[in-house]
């Protein structure tokens, strides 16, 4: 099978954020044999692939798992699983390795997809939606408001959408005016932004902010925000790290600072729970209400090429189609 293989190995040790500039210095395109699976696993013939910042960070090395040279890269697709009682279904799975024309995938991640979903919302039915409901469940239970940033992302429009059926107030922001139907919209590079954001805490009273970004701006926002505030972490868009100047707020105010991982979230929640969540997942794409958008479409043999650039291109996910 030809496949995207990962050049570097472990983790980098450095923390340069999803960006790069020539995927070349991370991919090679390789044809190798096809996979082994063992007890619990499906083979999958990948029919498309979604470019997920994580993915970047992984081959980056700078990822949450390390890297394993001469290995596909790519976290999730959607296909035709081969092998077991489910051959014949068209899945989204996740795995290590769905840059690539087939991938191993443990069976229990395969999730079939209702026929009314297309191959491209098939590509990125897990990762992003998962996140968006269970952070969203977390914003509601802290408040009645909640601080999304670096929300033109896939998963900052999906939670958006979500807080509106939720009743929960969407504050974003942005680093390039758009409109995202959030009931405040802040773009961090306008001349008055710390004044609007003052405004809009103030009024609106997010108890939690869910920060892809990371950076100071995103400290300065947690320093305006309420009494028992919680920033969570969930990505580093940025390659910056904030100072924290206002350590008081934490012991005065009964503010702090965590983490989110799907990953952990899979670990931590009952089976019936994650059925549950992926089932509203799928009646969300099936009925339009949640869609994902494509800025870019690239063959297999066009990744090392042409990923870089394809990166660039904003409002939408880069996918990688395998026939
Ligand atoms: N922790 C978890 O379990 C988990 C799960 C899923 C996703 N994530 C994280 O969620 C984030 C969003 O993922 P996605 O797939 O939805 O992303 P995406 O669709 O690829 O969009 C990325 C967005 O981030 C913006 N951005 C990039 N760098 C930025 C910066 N330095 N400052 C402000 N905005 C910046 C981009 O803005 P422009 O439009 O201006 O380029 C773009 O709108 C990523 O950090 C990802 O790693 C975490």
């Amino acid at each position: 099978m030809r496949a995207a293989l990962q050049k570097g190995d472990g983790y980098a040790g450095t923390s340069t954020g999803p960006r790069i500039d020539n995927a070349a210095d991370w991919l090679e395109l390789a044809t190798m044999p096809l996979p082994e699976i063992a007890e619990g696993q499906v083979l999958v013939r990948v029919r498309r692939a979604a470019v997920n910042p994580s993915d970047l960070h992984f081959i980056k090395g700078e990822y949450g798992q390390p890297r394993v040279a001469g290995q596909p890269a790519g976290f999730e697709g959607c296909g035709d699983v081969m092998t077991g009682p489910m051959a014949g279904q068209r899945v989204a799975f996740v795995t290590t390795g769905a840059w690539a024309e087939y991938a191993v995938v443990d069976a229990a991640t395969c999730i079939p997809l209702h026929p009314a979903i297309s191959d491209n919302d098939g590509t990125g039915q897990i990762v992003n939606p998962l996140t968006a409901r269970a952070m969203m469940g977390m914003a509601r239970d802290a408040g009645d408001a909640v601080i999304i940033t670096a929300a033109a992302s896939q998963l900052g429009k999906l939670m958006i959408a979500l807080g509106r059926d939720m009743g929960v107030k969407t504050i974003a922001t942005v680093r390039r005016d758009a409109d995202l139907g959030a009931d405040v919209t802040l773009n961090i590079n306008a001349p008055d932004f710390q004044t609007q954001a003052k405004a809009a805490l103030s009024e609106l009273k997010p108890r939690m902010m869910l920060d892809a970004v990371c950076d100071q701006t995103s400290e300065t926002l947690f320093c305006m925000m309420p009494n028992r505030a919680c920033w969570v972490s969930y990505g580093k868009l940025s390659d910056k790290a904030p100072n924290l100047t206002q350590m008081g707020q934490m012991i005065f105010m009964g503010k702090r600072i965590e983490g989110f991982w799907l990953t952990q979230w899979f670990r931590d929640t009952a089976p019936a729970d994650q059925m549950a969540a992926i089932q509203d997942v799928q009646t969300r794409f099936a009925d339009a209400r949640w869609a994902t958008d494509v800025s870019a479409e690239l063959q297999l043999e066009q990744v090392v090429n042409g990923l870089a650039d394809a990166t660039k291109i904003p409002d939408g996910k880069v996918i990688i189609v395998m026939a």
